[in-house]
């Protein structure tokens, strides 16, 4: 199987992700990282020990990392992803712990432990693997793959008009996060699922429905936004259930953007690179990180020609077939829920 680390700030989204890898044969979740991000740290570790006991897999840690970014003020988002970061879901309150180590270690003592065998999944910012690095420069030689979902390279931004909110909420550290992978060989650059791609990956009512059937659970109520809105689902099946009352309120978010009913998974497709990358098509390039701009902190630049004179330091990924992911999210998550 393949072992994992997972750094989120979980937020709806992040939420879909952990489900997808929980339900993912080759997958072994070493531990949970937590950061701030969608909503505080603490929230998010919460949140996660709550998705764990829901599914009853509490044995994995869930360890808290960075609080507040490495310089600037944290700014969290619970517009987006509900008060608590899991929308109109309302989880048992979780009785496992935090872990008493703090997410850095936890980075560090994996990979030191099993050198080139761990995959890195960031779906939140990059502050605790910046703080990883700096304690523990060779991280990036040990790990075998990082996948970060962030940026936003040909595309406009979710946060501010160029940057995506991964990294606009801790630009310092991604900042420190592509500069220190430029030393890892080209077979094991890190995977970049930015906007430009995360943004096609358009969840909608009917998925919901789908996966509800998929797990034999009787509907998840999420049909219509006129119909949807105020419900509660009341699929039979509980992680369905809860799953389509943090879904609803994203599809409510991004309704009242003017972007349709339906929600942005980006994490979730950035868990399914992290375990099959030939899921998407990607494109090397180096990438950069703006921290002098008075408009543009946090955008992600990418050199695609070389005019920097300056190896590649990621593979982005530039095209995919959102079905086949969503085919993939329906089975193996229905399955896992209906278990
Ligand atoms: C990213 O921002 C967060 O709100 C989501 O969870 C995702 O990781 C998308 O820009
Ligand atoms: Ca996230």
């Amino acid at each position: 199987r393949i072992p994992l680390i997972l750094d989120v700030d979980t937020g709806i989204d992040d939420s879909l992700a952990l489900l997808y890898l929980l339900a993912s044969p080759e997958a072994e979740i070493v531990a949970i990282t937590c950061t701030a991000g969608n909503v505080p740290a603490r929230q998010v570790a919460i949140n996660n020990l709550a998705w764990l006991e829901l599914c009853g897999r509490e044995g994995v840690e869930v360890s808290l990392g960075a609080e507040i970014p490495v310089i600037q003020p944290l700014m969290t988002t619970e517009e987006t992803h509900g008060p608590q970061g899991i929308g109109h879901a309302e989880l048992p309150a979780p009785s496992q712990e935090i872990s008493a180590r703090h997410a850095t270690a936890v980075w560090i003592d994996t990979v030191r432990s099993r050198p080139g065998e761990v995959i890195g999944l960031v779906t939140g910012p990059l502050t605790n693997l910046a703080l990883a690095l700096k304690l523990c420069p060779e991280l990036p030689l040990l790990l075998k793959r990082l996948v970060i979902m962030g940026g936003a390279f040909n595309y406009p931004g979710n946060t501010t008009p160029t940057t995506e909110w991964n990294i606009a909420v801790d630009p310092d550290a991604a900042k420190i996060v592509f500069d220190a992978f430029s030393v890892v060989p080209a077979d094991r650059r890190p995977v970049i699922c930015a906007l430009d791609v995360t943004e096609r990956i358009e969840m909608k009512p009917e998925h919901i429905a789908a996966l509800a059937e998929a797990a034999g659970s009787t509907p998840a109520e999420i049909i219509s936004p006129d119909d949807a809105l105020g419900l509660r689902s009341t699929a039979s099946n509980t992680v369905i259930r809860h799953l389509s009352d943090a879904v609803r309120f994203y599809m409510e978010f991004h309704r009242d953007q003017d972007q349709g009913f339906l929600a942005h998974m980006h994490d979730p497709f950035a868990a399914a690179i992290a375990l099959d990358p030939s899921l998407g098509t990607t494109r090397a390039a180096t990438v950069d990180v703006e921290l002098a701009g008075t408009l543009t902190r946090g955008q992600t630049v990418a050199d695609w020609r070389g005019m920097w004179g300056r190896e590649p330091n990621a593979d982005i990924v530039v095209d995919t077939d959102p079905a086949e992911f969503f085919r993939m999210v329906i089975d193996r998550v229905g399955r896992f829920a209906r278990e």
